[in-house]
């Protein structure tokens, strides 16, 4: 199974996406994960991505792409994947597309988590991430069972450095341009499915269920 996941920053693409992973045993990628993860080892990549996303602007189509294809031509994706964070411009998609239907294969869902701006703001700075596993917490929502810790893996949970209100509102802006018309280009496909995000996330996770079976 082929998943996208689509939605406003904080929409709870990254929350979602790890359950799917769970329950179907499918891999969840996140480009933002991979980028957290090469600007916390301090790797070139990593000092090239910080650039943009400490600006809440989007890292060029050109590096994203091909870190995202190298990930999914890994062995473990062969069964189908989770994908968090990508594509999230038209020119990704279309790379995406052809490189999945030259491998006679295709999406089988485009899920788009939907939250209105309003709600975005005050969930991110809740939001408390671990950038050793991916895992993402929530200081009211979903609070870690020790204070500042990953449940998962044990290591320290972090305020992301895009998470200051000014970055978020500039995520929004750039979310609307150019990932936003990524709505009708699934519509067209007829894969698109659209969840409710406000509701509680096992709420969320179970109207996701419904439409994967
Ligand atoms: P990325 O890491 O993908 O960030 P994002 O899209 O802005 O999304 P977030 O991870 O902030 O939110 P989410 O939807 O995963 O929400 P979460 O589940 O954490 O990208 C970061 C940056 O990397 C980009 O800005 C860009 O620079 C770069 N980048 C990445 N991919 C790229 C690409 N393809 N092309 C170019 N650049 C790229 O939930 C949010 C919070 O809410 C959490 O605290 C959570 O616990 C809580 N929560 C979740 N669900 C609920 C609920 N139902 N009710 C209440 N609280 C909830
Ligand atoms: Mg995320
Ligand atoms: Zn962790």
């Amino acid at each position: 199974m082929k998943i996208i996941m689509l939605g406003a920053p904080g929409a709870g693409k990254g929350t979602q996406a790890q359950m799917i992973a769970d329950k179907y045993g499918i891999p969840h990628v996140s480009t933002g994960d991979i980028f957290r993860e090469n600007v916390k080892n301090g790797t070139e990549l990593g000092m090239e991505a910080k650039k943009y996303m400490d600006r809440g602007a989007l890292v060029p189509d050109e590096l994203t792409v091909k870190i995202l294809l190298d990930r999914v031509a890994q062995d473990d994706c062969k069964n189908g994947y989770v994908l968090d964070g990508f594509p999230r411009t038209i020119p990704q998609a279309e790379v995406l597309d052809k490189a999945i239907r030259e491998l006679g294969d295709q999406i089988d869902y485009a899920i788009n988590v939907d939250v209105p701006d309003e709600n975005i703001i005050r969930r991110m700075s809740g939001r408390r991430a671990c950038l050793a596993c991916g895992a993402t917490f929530h200081l009211e929502h979903v609070p870690p069972k020790k204070e500042g810790i990953c449940d998962r893996c044990g290591k320290e949970l972090v305020l992301r450095d895009d998470d200051k209100e000014e970055t978020v509102k500039n995520r929004l802006l750039v979310y609307h341009e150019q990932t936003q018309p990524l709505i009708d280009f699934y519509t067209a496909q007829n894969i698109l499915k659209t969840v409710d995000g406000t509701v509680d996330m096992k709420d969320v996770f179970t109207a996701i269920t419904n439409i994967l079976g």
